[in-house]
Order: C-alpha cells, then structure tokens, then sequence
C-alpha cells in the first residue's frame, strides 16, 4: 500500500529460547518447591488468543476499565508529555493502545506527532500482526517492534530521543512481589531523567467480583492457565496430562493477589525430558501458575518513588476498579 512503511521487528529472543529458556524455568520452576512457572509461557499461539478471548468476558472488567480511562484521559496524557517515542512493554494486540497513538498523533499535540512507536512482546505472532495494522493505520509514524522480554532487555529498547513506556493491562500485577521491585528498578535504570511511565494498575476491590474475574463462568480463564502444561508438553516432550489437575482461583487477602494454581487431583510421575526431570506430584500438590497483584493508590506511588519515578497524575475509572499512572523518572 502506497505511503505504509512496513513494520521493523527486531527478534532479540535466542531461535530457541521458547525451549532453550523454558528449560531453565522448568528445572527451577517445577523441580523446587512451591512449585512454579513464569506467566511469560502461558502466551503461546493458543495462549495469546485465549487472553484475548478472556479481554472481552463480562466478568472481566480490567479491559473496559483502562479503555475507559485512556479514551476520558489520552489527550491530556499526550499533552503532558513530550515524548517522541512510545514504547509498550507487554503490548499483545495493541489494542487500548490506539486510543493512545491516536492522542500523541493528533495535529493539535503541543509537541508534535509522535515519531516512533516500540511495541514489545515475547508473543511473536501476534506482535506482528499488531505491529503490520499499526504501520497501515498510522503512515508517517514508524513502528519498530521487539521480539523481546521485559524481564531481560530493557537495556537494549532503542533510545535516542525522549520516551514514553507504557505498561498497560496490570501486567505489572503478574510479578512476585520481588520481582516487581527489581523490574521497577530495572526500567528506570534503563530510562534517562525526565522520560515517562504510563503504568496500568488493578485496584483492589470485593474478592467476589475479583474471583469471578479470573473464575469465568465459560471457563476461559480455566483454559488459559491449563495452556501452559500443553506448553511444556510440546516444547520439552513432557507427558503432563492436563486434565489430571484441576483449576484453583482464590483471592489472597494478606498478599492483595488473585492466586491461581493447577492441582493434581491423583498421584502422577511427570517426566519432562528435555529438561532432563522426573517430577513427583502427590494428589492435592499445586502448580503455582499466575498471581495477579492487586493495587492501591498509595502504594503505587510508594513503589515507584522507590524505584525513582515521581507520579505526576493519577487517574481511575469511574467505579474506582483501575487507577492509570503517569509518572516521570527523577
Ligand atoms: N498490554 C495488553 C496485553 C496484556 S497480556 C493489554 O493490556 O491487554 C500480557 C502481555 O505481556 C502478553 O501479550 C504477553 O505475551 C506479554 N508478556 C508476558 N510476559 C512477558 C515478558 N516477560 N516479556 C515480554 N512480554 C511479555
Ligand atoms: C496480563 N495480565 C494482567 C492478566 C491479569 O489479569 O493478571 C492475565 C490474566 N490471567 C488470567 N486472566 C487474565
């Protein structure tokens, strides 16, 4: 089409990092105790179009919360900020997003059209996609898209002029609480003074709406966390039988966090041979799969100004149910 410029994609994952990594995060993961995966596997093909299925369930509201924010805010968002780059950790389908590009690329912006957009994801299909209706949707601007992770490469997002990270969705919600803090602390290593953070954050709220959000009556939810044993199965040759597990959501009142494990519901002797192990369940032994961390305002602003970010707005929703943040790196 004449006029697109055709979407850069830098691959900075290894070719084999989907078994390559996972090998590592298996052997840690499920051979200690508690027994864990990182969130980042459950986004295979089939992983990403179920979180984008679950995006659109009525029982979970964080979607339609954040667009409702960006669609009332964006404006004043892109007026605030001088950024010629927009990068988006986490990015998936883009889609809230185009609310936000269009703001930064309205003729009425104080600071110009926004030049650049960096989407990044370890989801390499649907970044490109994302990434090939982006370019179409606004000529002019180039999208550069990293194959990367947010874990491991902020250090090498493309820098140059100033930036704008976005991290929407609450993904910042699936960290342990550790690991939160070093990627907090990693992200503004990785910015300059003066470059923003927009950062998306689910509040807490009932454990019963909190619950039925990630219990969904059509079983999606369901479906997504079980995709990762699939995952193992198919990238290390392990013979996890997923329906030998059952599905456990529940909302932890100490830690602010929705918790949601697999369940052995008999004995079973896993083997995964490409990480070279054996695992032993007992029944009732549970998989950690996903925490997704609830926040308060209060604490947001705490944990960044820890990490050296100053908020300088704070936004919600109307019903209170998700707060956006605008903060700036010290
Ligand atoms: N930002 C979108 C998508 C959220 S789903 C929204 O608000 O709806 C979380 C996204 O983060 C998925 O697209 C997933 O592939 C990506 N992701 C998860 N772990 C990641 C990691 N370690 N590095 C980069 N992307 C990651
Ligand atoms: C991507 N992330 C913010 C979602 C969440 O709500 O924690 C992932 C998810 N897991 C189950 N449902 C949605």
């Amino acid at each position: 089409m004449s006029g697109v410029v055709e979407p850069r994609v830098r691959v900075l994952l290894d070719p084999d990092w989907a078994s390559g990594s996972l090998v590592d995060d298996v052997r840690r993961g499920l051979g200690g105790r508690p027994r864990r995966l990182p969130p980042k596997w459950l986004y295979d093909p089939v992983g990403a179009d179920l979180f984008d299925e679950i995006t659109r369930l009525p029982e979970y509201y964080p979607t339609e919360a954040e667009r409702a924010i960006l669609t009332a805010h964006a404006a004043e968002i892109a007026q605030a900020c001088d950024a010629s780059t927009l990068v988006e950790l986490g990015s998936g389908t883009s889609d809230k997003t185009r609310t936000l590009l269009d703001a930064f690329r309205s003729p009425e912006r104080p600071h110009g059209p926004l030049a650049r957009f960096v989407p990044v994801d370890v989801s390499d299909g649907t970044l490109r996609d994302a990434a090939s209706m982006l370019s179409v949707r606004y000529p002019g601007m180039a999208v550069e898209a990293v194959v990367g992770d947010f874990t491991l490469h902020l250090g090498q997002l493309p820098r140059g002029d100033r930036r704008m990270v976005a991290f929407l969705g609450s993904t910042i919600g699936n960290f342990y609480l550790e690991e939160r803090a070093a990627f907090l602390g990693a992200l503004a290593d990785s910015l300059d003074s003066g470059e923003w953070l927009l950062l998306g954050t689910d509040l807490v709220k009932g454990a019963d709406r909190l619950v039925a959000a990630y219990d969904d009556a059509a079983g999606v939810t369901e479906r997504f966390i079980r995709n990762c044993l699939l995952v193992v199965n198919r990238e290390l040759g392990a013979d996890f039988d997923p329906g030998a597990f059952s599905y456990v959501p529940f909302w932890d009142p100490r830690m602010e966090r929705i918790d949601m494990r697999l369940r052995a519901e008999e004995p079973q002797t896993v083997t995964v041979p490409g990480a070279d192990l054996v695992v032993e369940l007992a029944t009732g032994e549970e998989i950690c799969v996903e925490i997704s961390t609830k926040f308060r305002r209060e604490g947001i602003a705490a944990e960044l100004g820890e990490a050296g970010f100053t908020v300088e707005r704070t936004w919600t929703d109307d019903a209170g149910d998700f707060a956006l943040t605008l903060a700036r790196r010290d």
